[in-house]
């Protein structure tokens, strides 16, 4: 098992070493470790968000283990060094296009969430976003003197027809695997990007006729979502409404720090990373919550090494500390004993034998 592990920024390094420490204790000696700077920790090294020794790290392993990359001021600044470049180059580069985000709600957390119990309770879907188009990748882009004589902003949003067949056939199976049911969420109203999405997912529906198949437009589904989440099963939707939705199903589950993702292409080779940021206002405290991180590692034995076994002993072991009572400031209760970041993978080790 050789592993990537790339901590990056702010909490990133906080949470990151909770989710090596419960896999050590969970496979001893299996997993070969090898850390590698990205993200403003890329600037600081090597002068680029990807460094290329990062990259090349990446390539000879089976899976990364991702933590968080940004900080303060990365809203501006030249773009080539803006910390969320490394991992953006990092996802294009590896063929990462299938962003896997489940939202599952564990018992202990039930009024955790910022819903009430009986809208979440059993919540159980996945946010499958792709991860190597849209707006976030098309060109043109930039910031330039229009003809107009004033400054502009363009970006552009594309999809290619292949390209949302690919994750089409993901959400499909996918779902085969859980309630064959499948949303896909887009803007077909507004954008031809995302009319070619909708006729296109349409299409690679009807090779699936055992898949109920739903479409919403993204504010309609934005609604839903938090209305009566447990409608849905497999969603399936494109690069920057994934991130803004993902963000949004994070809360339901009682904590944004609650969120894992696994990120895969053509084969098994994944990158794995807690959906939530770097946090910079609590890094460096002992505060973060690590679980997310822990879940991402679970979800990396599962999709990359095909250790069924490992993965459900780690989401055990993360449930008995909930259990126990522990919290994360993020997700204290009345009644809980609030822990920090540290103690928190301790306790998730400890719960594994
Ligand atoms: C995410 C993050 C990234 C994204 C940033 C850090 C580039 O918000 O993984 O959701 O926008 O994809
Ligand atoms: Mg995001």
């Amino acid at each position: 098992m050789k592993i990537a592990v790339l901590p990056g920024d702010g909490i990133g390094k906080e949470v990151t070493a909770q989710a090596v420490k419960v896999l050590l204790a969970a496979l001893p000696g299996k997993p070969q470790l090898t850390e590698a700077p990205i993200g403003r920790a890329g600037v600081d090294a090597a002068g680029v968000p990807l460094p290329p020794a990062t990259l090349a790290l990446a390539r000879r392993s089976d899976a990364i283990l991702f933590g968080a990359v940004g900080g303060p001021g990365d809203e501006s600044g030249p773009r080539d060094k803006r910390p969320g470049l490394g991992l953006l180059q990092l996802r294009r580069e590896m063929a990462l296009f299938a962003n896997f985000r489940p939202a599952f709600l564990f018992p202990e957390l039930l009024a955790a969430s910022s819903l009430k119990p009986e809208l979440v309770e059993g919540l159980d879907l996945v946010i499958l976003r792709e991860l190597n188009g849209d707006i976030y990748y098309g060109e043109p882009r930039g910031i330039a003197v229009n003809a107009a004589g004033v400054r502009e902003g363009v970006n552009t949003m594309r999809y290619t027809e292949p390209e949302i067949e690919r994750i089409a056939h993901v959400a499909f199976r996918t779902a085969r695997e859980r309630r064959r049911k499948v949303c896909s969420v887009d803007k077909a109203n507004v954008l031809e990007t995302m009319q070619l999405w909708r006729e296109t997912v349409a299409r690679i529906g009807r090779q699936y006729p055992d898949v109920a198949l739903t479409h919403l437009f993204v504010d309609a589904a934005s609604m839903q979502l938090l209305r009566a989440p447990k409608q849905f099963d497999v969603m399936v939707m494109g690069n920057m409404f994934g991130d803004i939705l993902s963000d949004a199903a994070a809360m339901l589950t009682g904590s944004i720090g609650m969120l894992p993702s696994g990120s895969i292409g053509e084969n098994r080779f994944g990158l794995y990373e807690p959906v939530h940021g770097s946090a910079p206002d609590i890094a460096g405290k002992d505060l973060a919550n690590p679980l997310a991180a822990i879940l991402s590692a679970a979800m990396m034995l599962r999709m990359s090494f095909g250790d069924r076994d490992a993965a459900e002993r780690i989401e055990r072991a993360v449930r008995k500390a909930l259990a126990q009572g522990l919290r994360t400031a993020d997700m204290m209760q009345p009644g809980k004993r609030q822990v920090g970041c540290a103690a928190m993978g301790d306790a998730v080790a400890a719960a594994l034998a």
